[in-house]
């Protein structure tokens, strides 16, 4: 096999990233974006000793799985790679996959039920971060293409927030209007290297976070006017630092420059806050099924203790609080422990206590 050699090939199998696998001789090949039981005409793109990867150019007998993309920028963007597949299949896949590495795991097979998915998978994120590049002297925004890092321009992103996505929209209308510049990563110039908007869905209250190389942000003052006038949902702005040349996205410096710092959000009846750095899951409403999920199966009675391990901001442990005795949380983050602290307060908890450890 050698690269740019194009060849009919049956689809056996579905990777752990939803990409079509196929046998060639004592080759096993990879092709994004081919589905189980197809065929399609490939076309080469590398070879390793044993393994190849390709790219579909013809879908020559399509599974009955496969849908029309609903977004412009699919094949081109790093986010999403189920797309082409119809959602309800795209569920089995994810059950199959689960089921695959448990059974590698324990050497046994294993029954796990079916993934109760979303009623409409869209515009669920909470939190957007879109990198923000330079494009000849000129700020461009969207996302990654896959494996690299050039930038593909994107206004409707079928994964996030709407509100999140006009925020974006109007800081990076801000930006060209001003003559504000983007991050050049090979040179390591230019100055808004991500924008980041993080949205409570159940209070609508947002966060704007700007990361950038230096902390000096021309035309501050106008710009919080622009944003808040535009978006009166917008509680707070935070100015990060981050000018080291690294893939990480945030730094460790944060500066408020608008309300307080941090924003609210409900997971069930639970209250949280959520800061800047903090990890708070990304799809609030499969959150709250996840969470009672797991607090329903663990059939507790009043009298158990819970071991929040790895904790976070303290989510799982508080919402299930109630239905326990004692909460112990974990976690190795100082911030996260403080903010655990501070969540557990905010709903009322007194039986739950919040170490910093390492697990
Ligand atoms: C994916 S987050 C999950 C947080 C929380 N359980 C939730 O669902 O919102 C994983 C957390 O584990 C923490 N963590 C990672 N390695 C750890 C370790 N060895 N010991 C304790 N916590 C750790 C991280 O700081 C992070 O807050």
């Amino acid at each position: 096999m050698v690269k740019n050699e194009e060849l009919e090939v049956n689809i056996i199998d579905n990777g752990f990233e939803g990409e079509g696998i196929a046998k060639v001789d004592e080759f096993v090949v990879f092709i994004p974006e081919a589905i189980i039981g197809e065929k399609v005409k490939i076309k080469i793109l590398k070879v390793d000793k044993n393994i190849a990867y390709g790219k579909v150019l013809e879908v020559l007998k399509p599974s009955e799985y496969r849908v029309e993309p609903d977004c412009d920028t699919y094949s081109k963007c790093g986010g999403c790679n189920l797309r082409h597949i119809d959602y309800k299949y795209s569920l089995e896949m994810k059950k199959k996959a689960v089921q695959n590495t448990l059974r590698k795991a324990l050497k046994h097979d294993v029954e796990i039920e079916n993934i109760i998915g979303m009623d409409k998978p869209c515009y669920y994120r909470n939190k957007l971060q879109f990198p923000v590049g330079d494009e000849g002297g000129k700020p461009a925004m969207g996302v990654f293409a896959k494996r690299s890092h050039r930038i593909i321009k994107i206004k409707d992103c079928k994964i996030q927030n709407k509100n999140c996505q006009k925020v974006a929209n109007d800081v990076f209308e801000f930006m060209e209007k001003n003559g504000i510049s983007g991050y050049n990563e090979e040179k390591g110039s230019g100055l808004v290297r991500h924008i980041i908007v993080r949205i409570g869905v159940k209070t609508n209250e947002i966060m704007v976070i700007i990361v950038l190389n230096s902390m000096n942000f021309p035309h501050e003052k106008e710009f919080i006017d622009f944003i808040t006038t535009r978006n009166s949902n917008v509680k707070t702005i935070v100015k990060n630092l981050n000018d080291k040349n690294t893939n990480v996205i945030l730094g460790k410096k944060n500066e408020t420059i608008f309300g307080d710092g941090y924003i609210f959000d409900y997971l069930g009846d639970k209250k949280f806050k959520i800061s800047p750095l903090s990890f708070y899951q990304v799809n609030p409403v499969q959150t709250v099924k996840l969470y009672s999920k797991a607090v329903e199966y663990a059939n507790l009675t009043g009298n158990e203790t819970i071991f929040d391990l790895y904790c976070g901001v303290g989510t799982i442990g508080i919402f299930a609080s109630n239905k326990a005795k004692k909460l112990y949380g974990i976690e190795v983050i100082e911030n996260a422990i403080k903010d655990a602290r501070e969540n557990a307060k905010l709903n009322g908890i007194d039986n739950s206590e919040f170490f910093v450890r390492k697990c």
